[in-house]
């Protein structure tokens, strides 16, 4: 349980009183009591307004916020509001300022653009976070600590430069060492002294302002991103260590970037330094139902399993993407339950009062411009905010049970998309993502995993892509399977260690033993250009053919089962599909990358070599999960289309936990309907 002073889903979001006057503070309060709202997430850009000059803190707005909102009942996640430093730091203070890819430097402006090793930064930071920290972290309205916002800030200027050499002295010791893991002898860059090596950007390694990740030389900027996420996480540790010295008992957390993957911070590695998991859920009108589904996985995966945050979410409409479409009626109650149905604990929104000024004015929020709950909106709002309250504490800290892992691993993406060629259609998540789909159309539960994690856990261990072996990795995917589990994973496999060197010997590198294939060559399609995999014996519920795109690897068994070969071209008869006997397991290598309907039938296929059952059988549009606590077994089913669906349930007989509603034998399901079922005996 997140907090034992709120034994229940938190309901609640970002809430901005320094925005607005004292009445309306008191509309406020009575409107999200109205709407069944038990959290404010609160001082999230204060900092100016906390701290007027160096010397000069003033928390007494914030005191009377947090007593109000308290004495009504209503808890608070307290922000520490160093997301965005005031501007006097900024004119004072230059170091603040970050400086961008371009090797400009920023003026003070926007938000999330401290540059993260800034000595003025880190200190300012700290002492606020100190002052905090005293004077709340034992006020009972405290549920969590919520540290900045959103982190990250990719800063190019000299002091991240000096920091930058400190921490390849630290990584390698000497510069022979550097030069051979970045294979300086290529044009001409043997570094001599430290201080030699400059950040890659546009005005180094960079030269492609169309193609910004594209390097010269991978390996420095593999280091830079490594470095960079390290040293905003370093600022996350100095709130973290502050806080939890103040009061251990208060969880600390941080909330990620919409994009879940988001880009230049490795949160596997993150993670293991929040409390929680926390997440800004962000999709737009068009967003595949999977989509959000892997992303929500994937924060689950962060903590191995550990229920997380949403944090944020809006209740209708953003204002930042190119068309705000607003959620249709009961689309924001359908999602909120998507993401408790893969391990949320809450559901919280980005924002509970509209701005009336700035960039977010049109951002949807709980109390719209009118001002009154007479909305489609707040009474939506206030509808879930009854039905969470109903469901009291029966779902937290429920787990999900998966018997899959597919890896996503950000130094393999950082990997692949800072190599120039093979293709620019080449795209990581987006492979992951393909892959995930198979698992997910056929309800089946998946955990979002890295490879640090415990692979023993799962019967079957999909790596797409795994262009980056690190060390002792190979050795514990091949104990895995000697142990027999089934391993998947693609073309572009094991072709790199973790400094962007090639494996010698032959592709894929440190897998060819356990996949029993050799990779000779990787020819890169053109958009249009498409290949066929054809199955040569029929593999049970496999059509004979599918087609294939992007890359094809050409490879020869070296011991592997042939299953499937390509239809076309020069290389028409090679391997497409191979699966090699290891151990007590199997190891299975795709060559390239297939249309969707070959990947549900391989993940079917797999499923049920190895025993494992979707949670239901469901029509397509359906998603279906089940979270399982102290034996009891929930089972969320969620209608995402806009037709009835019916569901056959055979014998059994389930009881809905929202409606009370009892089914037997079918459950019909009407557009965007929620059923949280357990089964009634
Ligand atoms: C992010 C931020 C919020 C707000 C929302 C708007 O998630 O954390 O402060 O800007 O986006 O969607
Ligand atoms: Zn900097």
């Amino acid at each position: 349980m997140i907090s034992n002073k709120l034994p229940k889903i938190f309901y609640g979001g970002d809430y901005n009183p320094e925005q607005w006057s004292r009445d309306i503070w008191n509309e406020d309060v009575r409107l999200f009591k109205l709407a069944g709202i038990d959290v404010a997430t609160v001082n999230v850009f204060t900092w100016a307004l906390n701290q007027p000059d160096e010397n000069t803190y003033n928390f007494g707005w914030l005191d009377e916020v947090i007593e109000q909102l308290y004495n009504n009942g209503i808890y608070v996640c307290l922000a520490t509001g160093t997301a965005n430093h005031p501007a006097w730091m900024a004119t004072r203070y230059p170091d603040v300022l970050s400086v961008d890819f371009e090797g400009r430097k920023r003026k003070f402006g926007f938000r999330h653009n401290s540059c993260p090793n800034s000595p003025t930064y880190q200190k300012y930071a700290k002492s606020l976070v100190e002052k905090l920290a005293e004077r709340y972290s034992h006020h009972p309205a405290v549920l969590i600590w919520h540290v900045n916002n959103e982190m990250g800030c990719q800063c190019y200027c000299d002091t991240c430069e000096k920091e930058f050499r400190k921490w390849l002295k630290k990584q390698y010791g000497s510069l022979e060492e550097l030069n051979r893991a970045w294979n300086t002898r290529f044009w001409g860059h043997t570094f001599y002294d430290w201080d030699e090596i400059i950040l890659p950007n546009l005005l180094s390694e960079h030269l492609d302002r169309n193609h910004p990740d594209k390097t010269a030389f991978q390996g420095i900027t593999l280091d830079y991103h490594r470095f960079n996420s390290d040293s905003v996480l370093d600022r996350y540790l100095d709130e973290y260590e502050i806080l939890r010295r103040a009061n251990p008992n208060i969880p600390i957390t941080t909330n990620y970037h919409g994009h879940a993957n988001y880009k230049p911070l490795d949160y596997f590695k993150w993670s293991k330094k929040v409390d929680i998991v926390a997440w800004d859920n962000y999709p737009s009108f068009d967003t595949p139902v999977s989509t959000t589904a892997f992303r929500l996985d994937m924060m689950r995966g962060f903590k191995d399993g550990d229920p997380f945050m949403i944090m944020e979410q809006t209740p209708s409409q953003q204002n930042w993407q190119p068309y705000n479409s607003l959620k249709r009626p009961g689309v924001m109650r359908l999602w909120s339950y998507q993401a408790v149905a893969r391990g949320a604990d809450t559901v919280m929104f980005f924002q509970l009062r509209r701005s009336a000024g700035a960039c977010e004015k049109y951002h949807g929020a709980v109390i719209e411009h009118v001002g009154h709950e007479h909305t489609r909106v707040f009474n939506e709002v206030a509808e879930l905010g009854k039905e969470l309250s109903s469901l009291g504490d029966q779902l937290l800290d429920s787990r999900i049970d998966a018997k899959v892992g597919i890896i996503f691993d950000w130094e393999n993406w950082w990997g692949i998309d800072f190599s120039s060629g093979p293709s620019d259609l080449l795209d990581y998540p987006e492979q992951v993502q393909n892959y995930y789909n198979a698992f997910f159309e056929n309800n089946i539960q998946v955990d979002i995993i890295n490879t640090n994690s415990d692979f023993s856990r799962y019967e079957l261990v999909v790596a797409p892509v795994l262009y980056m072996v690190k060390t002792g990795l190979a050795a514990k995917i091949e104990e895995f399977v000697a142990n027999g589990g089934t391993f998947v994973t693609t073309f572009f496999s094991g072709i790199v260690n973790e400094h962007d060197l090639v494996t010698l010997g032959g592709y894929p590198g440190e897998l060819r033993k356990l996949l029993g294939i050799w990779v000779e060559e990787i020819d890169a399609l053109f958009p249009e250009q498409k290949n066929r995999i054809v199955v040569k014996e029929k593999i049970a519920g496999f059509k004979s053919e599918y087609s294939c795109e992007i890359l094809c690897d050409l490879l020869h068994s070296e011991g592997a089962e042939v299953l499937a070969e390509y239809g076309d071209d020069f290389y028409k008869g090679m391997p497409v599909v191979t699966r090699n006997k290891f151990g007590e397991g199997e190891a299975w290598y795709i060559a390239s990358s297939p249309e969707p309907k070959f990947l549900q039938e391989l993940a079917r296929h797999l499923c049920k070599e190895k025993g494992i059952e979707p949670v239901m059988e469901a029509p397509s549009g359906v998603e279906v999960t089940r979270r399982e606590k102290d034996g009891r077994l929930f089972m969320f089913i969620l209608n995402h289309t806009n037709l009835n669906q019916n569901l056959d349930i055979k014998e059994k007989t389930y009881k809905d936990l929202l409606s009370g509603a009892i089914f037997e034998r079918e459950m019909i399901i009407p557009p965007n309907e929620v059923y949280i079922v357990v089964e009634a005996k």
